[in-house]
C-alpha cells in the first residue's frame, strides 16, 4: 500500500492547473444512460472514482472509451444489457447511486444496490426514493437492492426535497428529462456540479430551467441526443490547493480557478489574512507575513462553505493565531482527521458536530492515517506546514479525488514523495 511522505518547508511558489470536477464528472457520466447517442466529456479528471463509474457503466452494457490519458470520456449507451447495478461496484463509491434516475427514466425499471456504510456518516437514500416515488416510481428494498419500476414511464410531479441533497437533485433532474409532463423540484441543491449537469443535459435536448436556484423545472421530452461537454473546474481541488500557500506562505496561481466556484471559502481566507486575486488565467493566492488569523466556519450547502473543504480548512486553522470553531452541518461524522492532526501537535476539541481549534505556532511531523478523501489531503497540507517528516498512510483515499497530487505540489516547491510500503 502506498504512503506519502511530506517534509515541511517554507514558502511555495508557482502555478497549479486545476482539473475537471470529480463530482461533476460522476453525475455527467451516468447521463449517458439517458440517450442512445454518444456523449463525450472533455476535461475529465484522471481519478480512481472515474474508473469505478466507467466500470459500473460498462457493467450495464454502455461503451466507455477513455482517451488522451483519461481526459476524454467517450460514452455510448446504444444498447444496455442489464439495469442491475451490482453491489460489488456500488459499494466502492456512493455516487454509483446516480445510475438509478437515468435507468428508471429510460428503461422504466432498475435494480440498484444500496451503497452501504460510508466513513463520513450514514448517507441514506430516502430523499432520492421519495422524490422518484412522487414521479410515479414504485421502489422496494429487497436483498440489499432498491428494486424500482415505473410501469408506463415516470410522470412529472411537483416535489420538495426535505434537504437540498446534491445526489437526490441530480437523480431527479436526470430522471425528469424523459418523464411525461413537467417536474418542479423545490429546495433543489444549487451546487455548480448541478449547473454543469443541466448545461450538458440541455445540449442533449433536455428542457430545464432554474439550475443554480432552489427551484428547477424540467419539461420531459421523448428522447435525448448525444453531446460533447467540458467538465466544470473542480472547486474542491481548487480550494485545497489555495490552502497550500495559505498554510506555508508564498504565492501560487491556480490555473482555471474561478471566484464564483469558491465564494464563501474566499471570504474566510480573506478574513484569515490570505489574499486572493483574480488573474487572466485563474486565481492567485498569497500569504506574505506572519500567521493566519483564526476564523469560524459553518459548512452549508452551496453557496455556503463546502463540507468537502472543512478538513483542509481545519489544517489551516491548526496553525492560526487564536481559536476557531468549525461546525459541520452536512455530515454527522466528519472530523476523523482531527485525532490525526492532534498527533501532529494540533490542539482540537471535538463535541458532536463542532470542533474547536486553538492554533499552535508549529505543527510537528508524524505518521498519520488517511481516513477518507478530504481528510487525507488535509493531512498532506498539515505536513507541508509541519516541522520534520509526515508520513500519510492509506493514501488510496487520495487517489479517488486528486490527480497527480505529488507532481502538482512538487511543482510549487513542496517536498513530497510517494513510497510503496511493500
Ligand atoms: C455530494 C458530493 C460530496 C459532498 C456532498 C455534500 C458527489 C459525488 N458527492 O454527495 O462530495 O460532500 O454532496 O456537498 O457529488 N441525505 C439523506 N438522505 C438522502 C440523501 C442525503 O439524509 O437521500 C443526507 C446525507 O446523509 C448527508 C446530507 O444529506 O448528511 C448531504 O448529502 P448529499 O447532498 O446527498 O450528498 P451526496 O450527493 O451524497
Amino acid at each position: 500500500m502506498d504512503s506519502i511522505i511530506v517534509t515541511g518547508n517554507g514558502p511555495l511558489k508557482g502555478q497549479i492547473p486545476i482539473a475537471g470536477a470529480k463530482n461533476a464528472c460522476l453525475t455527467l457520466m451516468p447521463a449517458t444512460l439517458l440517450s442512445e447517442e454518444p456523449l463525450t466529456l472533455t476535461n475529465a479528471p484522471r481519478l480512481s472514482d472515474i474508473k469505478t463509474m466507467t466500470e459500473l457503466l460498462q457493467s450495464l452494457g454502455a461503451e466507455v472509451t477513455s482517451m488522451q490519458d483519461g481526459q476524454v470520456q467517450a460514452m455510448s449507451s446504444h444498447n444496455l444489457s442489464t439495469t442491475r447495478a451490482e453491489y460489488d461496484i456500488v459499494r466502492k463509491m456512493r455516487a454509483s447511486n446516480l445510475v438509478l434516475g437515468p435507468l428508471l427514466a429510460r428503461e422504466h425499471h432498475a435494480e440498484v444496490s444500496l451503497p452501504g456504510g460510508c466513513a463520513i456518516g450514514a448517507r441514506p437514500m430516502d430523499l432520492h426514493i421519495t422524490a422518484l416515488e412522487a414521479m410515479g416510481a414504485e421502489i422496494e428494498l429487497k436483498d440489499g437492492y432498491l428494486h424500482a419500476k415505473a410501469p408506463g414511464g415516470l410522470k412529472g410531479a411537483v416535489h420538495e426535497l426535505r434537504f437540498a441533497s446534491v445526489g437526490a437533485t441530480e437523480n431527479v433532474v436526470m430522471a425528469a428529462t424523459l418523464a411525461k409532463g413537467t417536474t418542479v423540484l423545490k429546495n433543489a441543491a444549487r451546487e455548480p456540479e448541478i449547473v454543469d449537469l443541466v448545461h450538458c443535459l440541455r445540449k442533449m435536448g433536455a428542457q430545464i430551467d432554474g439550475e443554480g436556484t432552489s427551484t428547477i423545472t424540467i419539461q420531459g421530452v421523448d428522447r435525448l441526443s448525444g453531446a460533447t461537454h467540458p467538465v466544470v473546474t473542480d472547486r474542491i481541488e481548487l480550494g485545497t490547493y489555495m490552502l497550500a500557500p495559505a498554510i506555508c506562505g508564498g504565492e501560487v496561481e491556480l490555473l482555471g480557478g474561478r471566484i464564483d466556484l469558491v465564494g464563501a471559502f474566499c471570504e474566510k481566507l480573506d478574513a484569515a489574512g490570505v489574499s486572493v486575486e483574480e488573474t487572466d488565467s485563474g486565481l492567485k493566492v498569497a500569504r506574505k507575513n506572519g500567521r493566519v488569523r483564526a476564523v469560524d466556519v459553518v459548512t452549508e450547502p452551496f453557496p455556503g462553505f463546502p463540507t468537502d473543504l472543512q478538513a483542509q480548512m481545519m489544517a489551516l486553522m491548526c496553525t492560526a493565531e487564536g481559536t476557531s470553531v468549525l461546525e459541520e452541518r452536512i455530515f454527522e461524522n466528519r472530523f476523523m482527521h482531527a485525532p490525526e492532526l492532534m498527533r501532529m501537535g494540533a490542539e482540537i476539541e471535538v463535541h458532536g458536530g463542532t470542533a474547536t481549534v486553538t492554533g499552535v505556532e508549529k505543527l510537528k511531523g508524524a505518521p498519520v492515517m488517511a481516513t477518507d478523501l478530504r481528510a487525507s489531503v488535509s493531512l498532506i497540507l498539515a505536513g507541508l506546514a509541519a516541522e520534520g517528516e509526515t508520513i500519510v498512510n492509506r493514501v488510496y483515499h487520495l487517489d479517488r479525488g486528486y490527480e497527480r497530487v505529488e507532481e502538482k505540489l512538487r511543482n510549487i516547491g513542496a517536498r513530497i514523495e510517494r513510497v510503496n510500503a511493500e
